[in-house]
């Protein structure tokens, strides 16, 4: 190959031709190489999407001021280093070409006076250094102080939320919202808030250390069994944001998921006055169950995503339809799931409220569970499809969970597919 290459010239060519334009044709995003180039940032091809940093937690693309303020120290850090960077390989490669031995006689020639103990140049590297750190240092301590609770000036208006880490799902309840009866707001894995407010989040475990993340809003907290912790986040618009867990905290930490749905100020008292209502009744006609058709569930391969992706509208737009009555619904079928959760003893973990005996607190509060874009901690879309999936062996979704240890194994939980078609219409009707 080499004898192909008589000179630099033909070499530079031969990289550029030969290595590099198949490389660049081969790039998928090669579209947005003139919007980069000329810096017009059209939307859905920013920067951001040219180096693959747009998906769903992107750190990089934020949406509110707390995680704005945290990519701004990551900037500063970055821009620092970038500088610095560049003055040492600049002075590194200008020594280098400068100071070559170009002849025998100069590979032999004795070494010049070394810069070791010159203390003008100690004393400037020295004082740069701290100066660098210094110009890190002031953005860092100012966005410490602002991202750790909500601001003075703005703490009257902050909403208060708690949420609680369990393996391996979130807990969300609203300290402020009484329910008549007794009780706050309480949902799990989706935390609903008011979109443009401040929203001030207790961080609790139950069990073991969990961490709490949304990466387009705020940075990591951990939730730390006997300690509180806090932190507060603000969306600047209505949306729909994913959120994980970021601590390792045992076997299916890394389905731990949840999200957060930003709404107006309307939608949302809309939506707290959902949910401080009880269950949503359906009456059963009495003579349809014959009609149901039971398809059988079909077999899921290990792993295989529950999450489509692929919304005909946006998610946020998707959770709001969630929030309706299902078009088909089977009353008698709810009314046959709704027995089955009592006496398939799902009621001993899941509270249901209005409905008779279900008040367990182990599991998730489902008395509105089929409003929810997403089930099994933020894993598995609410689809019927999917919700059978899960109820039908937790165990192969979420290794190790308690509704499958702690449940079907531990009290020989059994559910035919019927059982299970009728369990998933009475959950689905739950708005
Ligand atoms: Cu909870 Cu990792």
């Amino acid at each position: 190959m080499l004898e192909n290459l008589p000179s630099s010239v033909s070499l530079v060519r031969f990289v550029s031709m030969r290595l590099l334009k198949p490389l660049l044709n081969s790039f998928s995003h090669i579209r947005c190489l003139g919007a980069l180039a000329s810096l017009a940032m059209l939307p859905g091809c920013s920067w951001q999407s040219f180096l693959g940093m747009d998906g769903k937690q992107s750190t990089m693309i934020t949406e509110g001021p707390v995680a704005q303020t945290q990519l701004n120290v990551f900037y500063v850090t970055c821009y620092v280093t970038f500088t610095i960077f560049v003055i040492v390989a600049s002075i590194l490669a200008y020594a280098t070409l400068k100071f070559k031995a170009r002849t025998q006689e100069e590979e032999r020639a004795v070494p010049p006076e070394q810069g070791h103990g010159n203390p003008l140049v100690e004393v400037g590297l020295i004082a740069a250094s701290v100066l660098a750190l210094v110009f890190i240092a002031i953005p860092t301590l100012k966005a410490i102080w602002y991202t750790y609770d909500v601001p003075v000036a703005d703490k009257a208006n902050a909403y208060e939320i708690t949420a609680t880490g369990y393996q391996w799902w979130f807990k969300f309840e609203y300290p402020n919202e009484q329910i008549p009866g007794g009780g706050v707001i309480t949902t799990g894995n989706e935390l609903v808030i008011p979109a443009g407010r401040p929203v001030h989040i207790n961080l609790r475990s139950i069990d073991v250390m969990h961490s709490f993340w949304i990466p387009k809003l705020a940075g990591k907290v951990d939730m730390i069994p006997n300690r509180g912790n806090l932190m507060w986040i603000k969306a600047n618009k209505p949306g729909y944001y994913w959120g994980q867990c970021a601590e390792f905290c045992g076997d299916s930490h890394a389905v731990m998921r949840f999200r957060v749905i930003a709404l107006s100020q309307r939608d949302f008292y809309n939506w707290l006055d959902q949910q401080s209502q009880t269950y949503r009744k359906v009456e059963p006609t009495g003579s349809n169950l014959g009609k149901a058709t039971f398809a059988s569930l079909r077999n899921f391969k290990e792993n295989e995503t529950g999450i489509s992706g692929n919304f005909e509208v946006s998610p946020l737009d998707a959770w709001k339809a969630k929030q309706f009555p299902e078009k088909n619904e089977n009353p008698d079928l709810i009314a046959k799931g709704k027995e089955l959760f009592a006496s398939k003893t799902c009621i001993t973990c899941h509270n249901v409220r209005g409905l008779q005996g279900a008040v367990g607190v182990a599991g998730p509060d489902l008395t509105h569970v089929g409003a929810r874009s997403t089930i099994a901690g933020g894993l598995l879309d609410n689809t019927s499809e999917q919700l059978q999936r899960w109820i039908h062996n937790p165990g192969a979704v979420k290794p190790g969970n308690k509704m499958w240890v702690n449940g079907y194994v531990l009290n020989n939980i059994k559910l035919t597919n019927e059982d299970e078609v009728a369990l998933v219409a009475f959950l689905q009707s739950l708005k």
